[in-house]
């Protein structure tokens, strides 16, 4: 079967660096930082970026370049007739599971994006019932869950040198252009130096166990690691794109990302003087406030702010979910040889289908639990804090331990090979298994 590619390195750092920065840095990774101790915890988090994810994301971009296949496939060529495989399949799972509850947040962002281009936001004065009701509603939230997942299904259909690579070509110098905008808005407005300060004064003092697995999940999930989303994306990669510096783009891109976010919703929510600690409501009931409140008469800056801002937010969130798509896609069409097209399609429906529940789970369905927790907080648990770092330890302790020595050499075909290898084999492996550990047996 022919195999697409993309046509270029610097396409193929964009879709990577795309399926990292997605929700995990602007709305996921702010809150985190506000709740568990500001610079402390973005040092935790760097150090796990550093030490665990990003060996991760180089030993996925390894498995994948080498093998020319997707996630499950990978380990069919590479490891024959060993277990490995599972590691493949979880991928997979993991897959179809974030796709779906991601995309009713996404289907949320694109409801707010429509609001605030119609001037729905301008006018609303309660912005906790307007969030409330519309999630708890059975039919709205779905709808924009629906075409959110229609629009990723069209360019995952479309292939990966015309829709992924093309679209990443578009959307991602565009995400920073809206970045680099709304931080110069952020760090102008009255007050700003209080924000910059909450997020940088490290206080340790709320450094727990807790947090360094938070810190963890953090790392990867930002990164889209553990799932074999970057193997999958790599088994397109030419020979000439060179995986370190390439992992190192992404890690840096997806940092910045993080960070900058951080220094647009701070300095933007301590202007209007309300709490920063507002869990992930941050973003779509005090967000909304603040832009109100910050610029209530001029009223055309409240209209560009917010706009650019849940653009920016959509724009994040379907490069991510592309590359979740692509997966299960990839899979579904080189193992029972569907067109992509048929593929895609039966991942769209699925995911519409889990979306669906994971939605209702704020509404008519709240009442379902499973473990205590609804649909969403369920399959946010089970992949954040299972399936991905289990998959990372998998992933590492393959390419450390039994993948052959020289073809892993090739690919990395750099002078930090010795270096990496210690990663691959002890640290990351070691430092996942620890934290994983603790983070089943505390729950
Ligand atoms: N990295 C994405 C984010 O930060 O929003 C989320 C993600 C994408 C997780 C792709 C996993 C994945 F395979």
């Amino acid at each position: 079967m022919e195999r697409g590619n993309f046509g270029s390195k610097i396409g193929a750092v964009l879709a990577s660096a795309g399926s990292a920065v997605g929700l995990g840095n602007i709305w996921r990774f702010p809150t985190e930082c506000g709740s568990n101790g500001g610079a402390a915890f973005i040092l935790i988090y760097l150090l796990c970026i550093l030490l665990l994810a990003m060996p991760v994301m180089i030993a996925e971009f390894v498995i994948g370049r080498a093998s020319r296949s997707n996630t499950v496939g990978s380990y069919r060529v590479l490891a024959p007739g060993k277990p490995w495989v599972v590691s493949g399949f979880l991928g997979v799972l993991a897959g179809f599971l974030v796709l779906s509850y991601y995309s009713v947040v996404a289907g949320w962002t694109l409801d707010y994006t429509f609001e605030s281009l119609t001037g729905g936001l301008m006018t609303s004065d309660n912005f906790g019932t307007m969030f409330n009701d519309f999630v708890s509603s059975p039919w709205r939230p779905v709808i924009f869950l629906s075409v959110f997942l229609l629009l990723t299904h069209i360019v995952v259909a479309a292939g990966i040198e015309k829709g992924i690579e093309r679209c990443s070509k578009i959307m991602m110098p565009m995400l920073l252009l809206i970045i680099f905008i709304l931080m110069g808005f952020s760090l102008n407005m009255p007050n700003a130096a209080e924000g910059i300060r909450f997020m940088l004064k490290p206080d340790f003092s709320k450094v727990t166990k807790d947090v360094v697995l938070s810190a963890m999940g953090q790392a990867f999930f930002t990164l889209s690691v553990g799932m074999g989303t970057l193997a999958t994306y790599a088994s397109y990669f030419k020979k000439e794109t060179k995986l370190i510096p390439s992992a190192l783009g992404v890690c840096t891109i997806d940092t910045i990302v993080a960070i900058s976010a951080g220094f647009i919703i701070f300095p933007a929510v301590f202007s209007v003087g309300v709490s920063a600690n507002s869990g992930p409501g941050l973003v779509f009931i005090t967000l909304p406030y603040v832009f109100q409140k910050a610029f209530g008469d001029l009223p055309v800056l409240e209209y560009i702010f917010s706009g650019l801002f849940y653009i920016l937010l959509l724009l994040a969130a379907l490069t991510s979910s592309i590359s979740m798509h692509e997966i299960s896609t990839a899979y579904i069409h080189e193992t029972f040889k569907l067109t992509r097209q048929k593929a895609a399609t039966i991942v769209t429906i699925v995911c519409l289908l889990l979306g669906i529940v994971c939605s209702l789970s704020f509404g008519i369905w709240k009442h379902i639990t499973v473990a205590g927790m609804g649909f969403f907080d369920l399959f946010d648990f089970i992949t954040a804090k299972f399936l991905m770092p289990l998959g990372g330890l998998l992933i590492c302790t393959f390419v450390g331990w039994d993948m052959n020595k020289k073809m892993v050499a090739n690919e990395l075909n750099s002078r930090f090979t010795p270096l990496l290898m210690l990663l691959f084999s002890w640290v990351a492996p070691i430092g996942i298994g620890i934290i994983f550990v603790y983070g089943l047996i505390s729950k």
